[in-house]
């Protein structure tokens, strides 16, 4: 299969199931404190009712299948994500370990289930499988039902229509009143593929996907890598699949909310593949959570062109470009003046953007309260604090329309 030759082309690179973390690898800054925080954040608030609710229920603990797990990315995810926790509480994790009581991965790839196994396979009540979701779900039978089922960074893109049609179907049918789905899908109009954007919403969109973005931009032109089909989605094509699927399974399936994840910092955001405007901005942006290391703002913001004829994708990525680069701009303005010594730092520009807004007045109080602190304040707090701004701007300027490289959907089963 060309997906399963692709991804052990970049397991044999090295950079796509090593644990390491940095600038340039699978497990990148924006991988662990943009994307992953992004999906648990939406994720928590249904996730802390299931708690609540199972806690209620004698401590009965919560199921999860992880389609297209991968190494394992998505026990690390869910058993990590952290409740809303006091500053000097320690503990912050929402499902501890005696409310997990079964964590299923299946993927297609044996390369990466070793992995998974490596990591993770001593946990109790953890267990990977070789499964394929392209046939349906993969379960036994008597299988209990899940709580989530879970996806993550584009798995569901793998499946055409028929597929995900029928796994969902299947899901409906197996899963309990109130188990929810993880979908996360390729957004259709992310700028890293605007080449491939097309005018008729009718038409189901695939793109060749390449895990080149893992290389330098030197060794990317060297090799030679193979390339996978995935589907490119909007909201109202999952919308489609999905009433399809309710009215065979005889089930409700309720989206809960869509989300945008990784507008201007997608994989292929500076590879070039699919749009020759591409921007190293990913890197640039990892570059500001990286210790010890500081970034050159001006490489940081953002050069949107618009695609003549798509003006709803064009206003809504240039509001986000926008408020960016007037974030960026402010703070080089704000640590000029810290520089100079004035007591007062200037005051932001007016906007009518609040989450620009807020953005501005988080920078402004991140320089003034650093004044007199230990380290490199620039590289360690100032650079990190605009990152969460960056970040806080993508996830506030966004409406769940596929104009990022993630499409997610939350998705609750109803019975
Ligand atoms: C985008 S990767 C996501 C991997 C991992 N979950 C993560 O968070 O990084 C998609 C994963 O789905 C697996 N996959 C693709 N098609 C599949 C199928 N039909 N059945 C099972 N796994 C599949 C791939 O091998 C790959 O590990």
């Amino acid at each position: 299969m060309d997906a399963d030759k692709a991804y052990q082309e970049a397991i044999r690179h090295g950079r796509y199931s090593e644990q390491v973390q940095g600038l340039r690898c699978k497990y990148d800054h924006v991988r662990i404190h943009f994307e992953d925080f992004i999906t648990s954040y939406y994720l928590r608030p249904y996730l802390e009712d299931m708690v609540k609710l199972k806690v209620n229920k004698n401590g009965e603990g919560l199921r999860f299948y992880d389609l297209g797990c991968g190494t394992g990315d998505g026990y690390e995810l869910l058993s990590k994500m952290a409740r809303q926790a006091r500053l000097s509480q320690f503990d912050t994790r929402l499902i501890q370990d005696d409310m997990m009581d079964q964590y299923k991965g299946i993927d297609l790839s044996i390369e990466l289930l070793k992995e998974a196994e490596n990591l993770f396979g001593d946990y109790e009540h953890v267990n990977f499988c070789k499964g394929d979701f392209s046939n349906g779900l993969p379960v036994e039978e008597g299988e209990d039902g899940y709580d989530l089922y879970f996806t993550s960074y584009g798995t569901l893109s793998h499946c055409n229509n028929e597929e995900l049609e029928k796994l969902f179907v299947d899901i409906g049918k197996h899963a309990q009143n109130g188990s929810l789905v993880l979908a996360d899908f390729l957004g259709r109009y992310s700028y890293e593929w605007q080449n491939l954007w097309t005018h008729d919403p009718e038409e189901v969109t695939y793109m060749d996907y390449v895990i080149n973005y893992l290389y330098q931009e030197e060794e990317r032109e060297q090799v030679e890598l193979s390339s996978f089909p995935m589907r490119l989605m909007t909201p109202e094509e999952v919308f489609r699949i999905l009433e399809r699927a309710a009215r065979k399974a005889g089930v409700q399936l309720k989206v809960l909310r869509f989300f945008d994840r990784s507008l201007f910092v997608g994989r292929h955001i500076e590879t070039g593949t699919y749009n020759g405007n591409a921007q190293p901005l990913r890197l640039m942006v990892s570059s500001l959570f990286e210790r010890g290391l500081r970034t050159y703002f001006p490489d940081l913001k953002v050069n949107y062109i618009p695609r003549e004829g798509f003006d709803w994708q064009n206003e809504s990525l240039q509001k986000l470009a926008d408020s960016w680069n007037a974030l960026v701009d402010y703070t080089m303005v704000l640590m000029e003046h810290y520089d100079s010594d004035e007591e007062l730092l200037p005051y932001p520009p007016q906007t009518d953007v609040k989450p620009l807004e807020k953005a501005y007045r988080v920078m402004r109080q991140s320089l003034e309260g650093s004044r007199g602190l230990y380290g490199d304040i620039r590289a360690d707090l100032i650079e990190a604090q605009l990152g969460y701004a960056i970040r806080s701007l993508e996830m506030n300027l966004q409406q769940g329309h596929g104009l990022g490289h993630g499409l997610v959907g939350i998705i609750q089963i109803v019975k």
